[in-house]
This record gives structure tokens, sequence and C-alpha cells, in this order.
């Protein structure tokens, strides 16, 4: 015969039940951890035929992804950091998927980097929307930060997918739609950890109007500092907006609803 039980009474008898020490509720994020851990092993794309690429978009092209490599870097900080963390929805295998997370977009920081090498162009080492993510990313409270991170994915799944789609028959664009389909991922691992951290109605209402807050900021700027490229990729402004506009509304839904496995995000961003 089979035992049926409610999830709320199981959670209630491993809570209650000192004879069933030993056993533990499954972490919410395992699905996550598996996929960094499965990700990690990927090859880093190789580039090749950038010679078209380095005579007529160099410039732009360079700029921009000279910035979004900076914004891949230096996330290190937040891993050793979420070793402090002790409440829900923080554990010891979330602690771990978001160690393989940082190592991940330092991947994607070192694609970008073999990128602007075969473009002949020189690293960025400074920039003003740079500095605005530097700053916000420093913000006291590694829940600030992450939410900070999190408006940084909406920037990478839309950003990403532009160029991509501007450069498709190139070594480059594979590799960026590349990134972008990580971007995605990480987009949902953020999105479903404030969706577990909201547990009232208070705290829903105060870190979904911080994402607006932070999100919209973050869209607005990188309209006007990557505006040349967006304009050399024959993209107007009415569809960048359009674009992460609806990348905030696919986030906002996923912080309602959470976002439990990577595949979900994947197939629904
Ligand atoms: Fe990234
Ligand atoms: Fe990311």
């Amino acid at each position: 015969m089979t035992l049926r039980l409610k999830p709320a009474s199981a959670r209630r008898i491993l809570r209650t039940r000192p004879f069933f020490v030993g056993l533990s509720e499954p972490s919410p994020w395992t699905g996550y951890l598996r996929y960094f851990e499965r990700n990690q092993s990927a090859p880093v794309p190789t580039l090749h035929d950038l010679r078209d690429l380095r005579i007529s978009w160099s410039a732009e092209l360079g700029r921009s992804l000279g910035i979004f490599r900076l914004g891949e870097t230096g996330e290190g900080r937040i891993a050793h950091e979420i070793e402090s963390a002790d409440y829900f929805p923080v554990d010891p295998v979330y602690s771990s998927a978001l160690k393989l997370f940082v190592a991940e977009e330092g991947k994607h920081a070192a694609i970008l980097g073999n990128m602007l090498r075969e473009l002949r162009q020189r690293p960025v080492e400074q920039n003003w929307t740079y500095r605005l993510f530097f700053v916000a990313r420093r913000a006291i409270g590694l829940r600030v930060k992450l939410m900070v991170l999190l408006a940084a994915e909406i920037i990478g799944c839309e950003c990403y997918g532009l160029l991509a789609r501007a450069l498709p028959s190139n070594s480059a664009g594979a590799a960026l739609a590349g990134i972008q389909k990580e971007e995605k991922v990480h987009l949902g691992f953020h999105c479903h950890f404030f969706y577990l951290l909201g547990r009232n109605i208070l705290s829903k209402t105060l870190w979904r109007v911080m994402y607006e807050t932070i999100a919209h900021a973050a869209c607005i700027s990188v309209l006007i500092d990557h505006r040349r490229t967006f304009r050399k990729m024959g993209v107007g402004y009415g569809e960048v907006i359009g674009r992460f506009l609806r990348r905030i509304a696919q986030g906002r839904q996923l912080l309602r609803n959470g976002c439990p496995h990577p595949a979900i995000a994947e197939a629904i961003l």
C-alpha cells in the first residue's frame, strides 16, 4: 500500500519528528546546479572568419562587446558573500549553483575577449554604464546585488540576441547566440530566487518595485550608451524599447510564478 501525503503534511512531519534526523526537504536549486555542472564541460566556441566584421563593424561592435565584457567580470565577490547568508532560499545547493553561475559569466567574458582580439579591438577599460553597474553591484546587501545581476540578465538576453541576429552567418553570431541561451537560464535562476524570497505581500511588493526600478534604469542606460551599435545594426529605437519592455515583462512574470527549472527558462524565454 502506498502512503500518500500532502506536501504540507510531509513538511510538518520532517520538521517535527526527531527520529527522521538526516532527512531534509529537497533543495529547490538541484535542477540549476545540475545545469551549471553540465555547462561547465561545454567547450568554448572557436571564432573564425571575422575579417568582414573587422572592416564594416569593428568600431561600434568592438565598443559594445568591450562594455559587455566588463559587465561579465568581477562577480567573484558575491560567490564569497553567499557563504555567510543563512536565510531561505539560500542553501548549500544554491551556494554551489551561484559559484558555477559566476564561473559561467567568466566564460562569457573570455568569449567576448576572444572576439575583441579577432576584431583587433582593444578591451574597454572604463565606461559610464559599467560604472553605474559596478557601483550598484557593490550595494549593501546580497539581495540588492542579486537584483542588480537580475537586471543585467535582461540586458544580456536582449543585447546578445540582437547582435546574434545581426551576425547570423558568422562564428561570432553563433557564439553570441550561445551566450544569450545561457543568459536566459540566468534570468530564470535569479527570478526564482526572488520568487521564493517574497514570502509575504510586503516583501513581494518590495522586490517587485525594486525590480521595475533597476530593470528600467538599466535598459534606458544601455539604450543611450549603445545607440550607435543599434543604429549600425539597422534596429530602430522603437524596436529596441519594445524588446526591452517585453523582456522586463517576462521577468515580472517569472518573479510572480517562479522558474523552478532551467528547462522552463529555456522554453519560455
Ligand atoms: Fe553573461
Ligand atoms: Fe548572465
